[in-house]
């Protein structure tokens, strides 16, 4: 039966409820954004993450284009918790949803104290880019080890009455593993996840493409195998999950939700297509009335077997 009232865009994230799944990913928008789209619209805006010094970025080139990715290097350029507070928040003051910050560091520790030192009832959530290399680690990502993961949401949490998110890295052997940590250590939710590590070469000028010779694979390409980790997390945590990777229309985000997303960030879209996030969230209040479902929450897990129980797909190939 199809529904004759709008649909209930709304969906919790933990303690948050917000009023439509779709918001951007962390580091590809910006103030400017506001003058473009209605921000108001979105389910909330996650800032560019910051770090708790001022910070350069990556040697240029920082980005190689492909077909259906994008390959990045931009090594968080940081403007520092102060500009965050004083210029960043204010900037979005006159949107209508809430404010997710994004923050990295160089230790645990540090972590733990930015998350306190930017607790402010303007920001909504704090997310936890753990894709940066830790210091105490010789440079080894933070989320690619499981212990270090602990202890980052652990310390931002125990610093922070703000809900504290964790932005995992697809770049692991098995990515339910850094899930469940991240539960365990409090997490109100999972963004799954970051981008996939790779590298460009140039054949004729025999160099890397990009400054930092390694990066991130965005974009459509990556998308299912971010679906597949939404997937798989959905399926070993109880906390929400936040898909992320490739997502460029509305049609995209109802795929990730049907894999067991609660909401949505898209990134790199937001550079080709300003538009992305607001014609995805009409696109999912159009795609539940056209499928009967009073709520865009309805659609999370709401994935069918194509195949009877005993000939299901196993998760190796
Ligand atoms: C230019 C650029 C800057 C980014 N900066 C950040 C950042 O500051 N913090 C972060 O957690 N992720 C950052 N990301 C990763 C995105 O938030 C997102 O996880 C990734 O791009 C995958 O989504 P997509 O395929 O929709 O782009 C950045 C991505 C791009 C393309």
């Amino acid at each position: 039966m199809v529904s004759s009232t709008a649909p209930d865009l709304s969906v919790r994230i933990g303690s948050l409820t917000l009023k439509n799944p779709v918001m951007p990913a962390s580091g590809t928008i910006a103030e400017g954004m506001t003058q473009v789209i209605d921000m108001g619209r979105l389910g909330a805006i996650v800032l560019k993450t910051i770090t708790p010094d001022l910070r350069q970025g990556t040697l240029p080139p920082r980005v190689a284009e492909y077909r259906d990715a994008t390959l990045f290097s931009i090594g968080i350029p940081s403007k520092g918790p102060d500009y965050l507070l004083e210029h960043t928040l204010p900037a979005y003051a006159a949107c209508d949803a809430p404010l997710i910050a994004s923050v990295s560091a160089d230790t645990a520790e540090d972590f733990g104290k930015l998350a306190a030192y930017i607790s402010d009832p303007r920001i909504a959530a704090i997310e936890a880019n753990i894709s940066c290399p830790n210091l105490k680690a010789d440079g080894r990502a933070f989320g690619m080890d499981p212990e270090a993961t602990r202890e980052v949401i652990e310390r931002m949490v125990a610093a922070t009455r703000t809900p504290v998110w964790a932005k995992l890295t697809p770049n692991v052997g098995d990515i339910t593993v850094f899930a469940r940590v991240a539960e365990e250590a409090g997490a109100e939710a999972l963004i799954v996840g970051n981008a996939i590590l790779g590298m460009a070469v140039n054949a004729e000028t025999m160099r890397p493409r990009l400054g930092n010779v390694m990066g991130g694979l965005t974009g459509p390409a990556v998308k299912p195998i971010l679906l597949r980790m939404v997937h798989q997390c959905a399926k070993a945590v109880r906390i929400p999950v936040i898909g992320c990777g490739g997502i460029t229309c509305g049609e995209d985000a109802v795929e990730y939700m049907l894999a067991g997303a609660t909401a949505v960030q898209v990134g790199t879209a937001n550079f080709i297509h300003p538009h992305t996030m607001t014609e995805a969230v009409d696109w999912i209040a159009e795609y539940c009335t056209r499928h009967g479902l009073s709520a865009a929450r309805e659609i999370t897990g709401a994935l069918r077997p194509l195949h009877a129980p005993a000939t299901a797909p196993t998760e190796t190939v």
